[in-house]
């Protein structure tokens, strides 16, 4: 099969691609899905680096989001058939740990991910565990089922469920304009939020307020604090900061007293300061987030499927030019979810 294969850690370059690579067979309980759309994820990029913490056993297949059609069916697995058009969801849990026998599978203590510690969808082929997959709708295409799976799913859990974002509050991300934020801009205001956010050029701007956003600024010839306080004097409910060092502390000093901030990505580094008298009396939380549960996964496909929400699909790549689409998403040249296709 054709495959996107990492030999080595490093940049770009350490991608090769490989037309004859060996399809897998599934094992049991899992099923083969001939890959129609693969999403691009910044963790892939961090993945091809060399993830810090986390073991890639090389050579390496990348890809989490994965979407396309049931080929084959490993042993004891029932209720899918051959044909049928199914997406993955990426989280693979051990379901023994305390936190899987308490049914919170997603804080699993044991949890891998389909791209990072197994491989994944940059193929022709990928398996997954047969528990794993969820059927499309006929209105759902690969290609946003693809744009969901990780980015989509993130934003979702991160705002509805970890970040409570309430009717009538305000909602701030920085990078609307990529893949997780195209999506997380239309799911605060689905929730009834006014929504805050930045790219980094006019054209993102313009597609950002297309798709909801009350508020979008060019954060490279913009005061995005000064323009934001010109409408939120007292601050921000809730803000999803997924760059890190670079912005944690406008973010956190842009949150109204009692404000939450969502953590869930280390774009610019993994480390940053905390001003600890400026948190208590400010009464500011700070949660974390990794990905979502399956059954989150499930109400995101609902909203698109019912038309509630539209991934924003701005690039579209061969898989075998899978390097200079990583490249383009280091450069920030995208605009939303970048998507492979085999
Ligand atoms: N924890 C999880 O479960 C989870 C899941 C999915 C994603 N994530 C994280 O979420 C982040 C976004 O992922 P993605 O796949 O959506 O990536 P993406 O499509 O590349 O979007 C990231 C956007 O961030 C903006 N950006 C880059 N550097 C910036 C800076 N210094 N200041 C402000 N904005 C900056 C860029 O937009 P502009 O250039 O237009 O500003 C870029 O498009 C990544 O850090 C990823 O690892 C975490």
């Amino acid at each position: 099969m054709k495959a996107i294969i990492i030999p080595e850690h490093g940049g770009v370059e350490v991608l090769r691609y490989d037309s004859d690579y060996p399809t897998p067979s599934p094992e049991k309980g899992e099923v083969l899905i001939k890959v129609s759309a693969t999403g691009l994820n910044r963790v892939d990029t961090f993945v091809r680096m060399g993830y810090p913490g986390i073991e890639i056993t090389l050579p390496h297949i990348p890809g989490g989001d994965i979407a396309g059609t049931v080929a084959e069916i490993g042993s004891g697995v029932e209720g899918v058939e051959i044909g049928s058009r199914v997406m993955v969801y990426s989280l693979l849990t051990c379901g023994e740990c305390i936190f899987c026998l308490e049914g919170k599978r997603n804080l699993c203590l044991n949890w891998e991910c389909i791209g990072m510690q197994k491989k994944g969808g940059y193929a022709e082929y990928a398996v997954a565990p047969a528990e794993n997959i969820i059927p499309l709708p006929d209105s759902v295409s690969f290609e946003d089922a693809a744009a969901c799976s990780i980015a989509g799913l993130t934003a979702y859990h991160g705002i509805k469920t970890v970040g409570e974002l309430q009717n009538g509050q305000s909602f701030f991300i920085w990078g609307g304009s990529g893949g997780l934020g195209t999506l997380a801009i239309q799911i605060a205001k689905h929730l009834g939020a006014t929504v805050y956010t930045t790219g980094s050029s006019d054209e993102k701007v313009e597609i950002m307020r297309n798709l909801g956003a009350d508020h979008a600024f060019n954060r490279l010839t913009q005061d995005v604090p000064a323009e934001i306080r010109k409408t939120a004097p007292i601050g921000l409910d809730l803000i999803m900061d997924y760059v890190g060092p670079e912005t944690f502390t406008t973010s956190w000093e842009l949150l109204k007293k009692g404000g939450t901030m969502l953590l869930c990505g280390i774009l610019t580094g993994r480390e940053t300061n905390l001003n600890i008298q400026f948190t208590y009396l400010r009464h500011l939380s700070i949660k974390g987030l990794n990905l979502g549960t399956m059954d989150e996964l499930k109400e995101l496909l609902d909203l698109v499927a019912d038309g509630t929400l539209k991934p924003y699909i701005g690039e579209r790549f061969p898989l075998e030019e899978a390097a200079e689409a990583q490249k383009m998403m280091e450069e920030n040249r995208h605009i939303g979810k970048i998507i492979l296709k085999p």
